[in-house]
């Protein structure tokens, strides 16, 4: 700690005898360990805890010195924690974007300050791909398209069936994109969306909406929720309106964690599309290959399946999250 502290003051004092302090290589001196700052975007979901705990169970495993911080779902706190890590020299910033833009200004002080950084989970609207190193995540359009695949199949032959949609958080990379992929698949079908509003990816947002859903639409066939945890508020806001999730109303989600999972076995909910959460050994792997100044890919895609109420009572047992 002391050596690091030390190393830091030098590295300032050497800046400041530089006049410009733009390269410079490891923020930890001779110290071996990498230290990451990682911008996490709240603790809105199932899905957010779980990638949580493997992001810091893999930083401790890789020995990496982990500095976290929790941006409660807004953008000025993660522009704020990414200035922070900044400041402290980390060797290399890693973030879960909350918004796709607006990202540009403070991308590009660390990267004069010759600081990499690394996109996890979602990605940025930006023209400049220099500003990050690469971005470790689900086709969040893939994910759509397959949830819109799903009731297609599922509602041959049944007539126009209405869909509401619980949106995730506006501006988000999987709110536009599991958006944009489930109308793909839906367009020139009988399916129509005759109302999407947000829920914030929360189980209360998702409730909320859907009582309001349930009072001003009489003939909801099909809900289609961008997260497990929206869609169980959904499911309790359904039942209290005396109908039955899953029959009277489907659902359909994504993220497969266990409570959405033990929804789809009970069959209160009918179809649902994983997104991996278990991000940490990956981006561990991509931080030291970049501190180490290795090529990496620019994209790396997570691998991920879909589950029907049959498949989900098979894996519920071993499902770690
Ligand atoms: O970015 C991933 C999404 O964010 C998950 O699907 C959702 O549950 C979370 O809040």
């Amino acid at each position: 700690m002391l050596r690091r502290l030390m190393a830091a003051v030098a590295g300032v004092a050497l800046c400041g005898a530089l006049a410009a302090c733009g390269s410079g290589g490891s923020a930890s001196g001779d110290d071996d360990a990498i230290t990451m700052g990682f911008s996490q975007v709240g603790a809105e979901s199932g899905w957010r805890t779980a990638n949580t705990k493997s992001i810091r169970e893999a930083a401790k495993a890789a020995g990496i010195e982990l500095k976290f911080s929790d941006a409660q779902q807004k953008q000025e706190n993660q522009i704020k924690a990414i200035r922070s890590f900044i400041q402290q020299r980390v060797d290399v910033i890693a973030f879960s974007p909350v918004v796709e833009t607006g990202w540009d200004n403070v991308l590009l002080e660390a990267k004069r300050a010759n600081i990499p950084v690394i996109l996890t989970d979602r990605a940025i609207d930006s023209d400049d791909e220099s500003l990050y190193e690469t971005f470790l995540g689900s086709d969040f359009v893939e994910e759509g398209r397959k949830a819109g695949e799903w009731l297609v199949e599922d509602s041959k032959g049944e007539g126009t069936v209405n869909v509401v949609e619980l949106q995730g958080t506006t501006g988000s990379a999987p709110a536009l994109d599991r958006q944009e992929g489930f109308q793909e698949a839906i367009s020139g079908s009988d399916i129509k969306i005759i109302a999407s509003q947000t829920g914030d990816f929360t189980r209360s947002g998702g409730k909320q909406v859907m009582e309001a859903f349930l009072k001003s639409h009489s003939d909801i066939d099909v809900v289609y929720a961008h997260n497990d945890d929206m869609g169980l508020g959904a499911i309790e806001a359904i039942e209290a309106a005396g109908k039955k999730p899953g029959e009277d109303i489907k659902i359909i989600t994504v993220d497969a964690v266990k409570d959405g999972m033990q929804a789809l076995a009970d069959g209160k909910i009918n179809f649902i599309v994983e997104c991996n959460p278990l991000l940490g050994d990956q981006l561990m792997d991509l931080v030291q290959k970049v501190v180490a100044g290795e090529q990496v890919p620019k994209r790396v895609v997570v691998e991920e399946t879909t589950f029907t109420q049959e498949e989900a009572k098979k894996v519920l047992p071993e499902r770690q999250y």
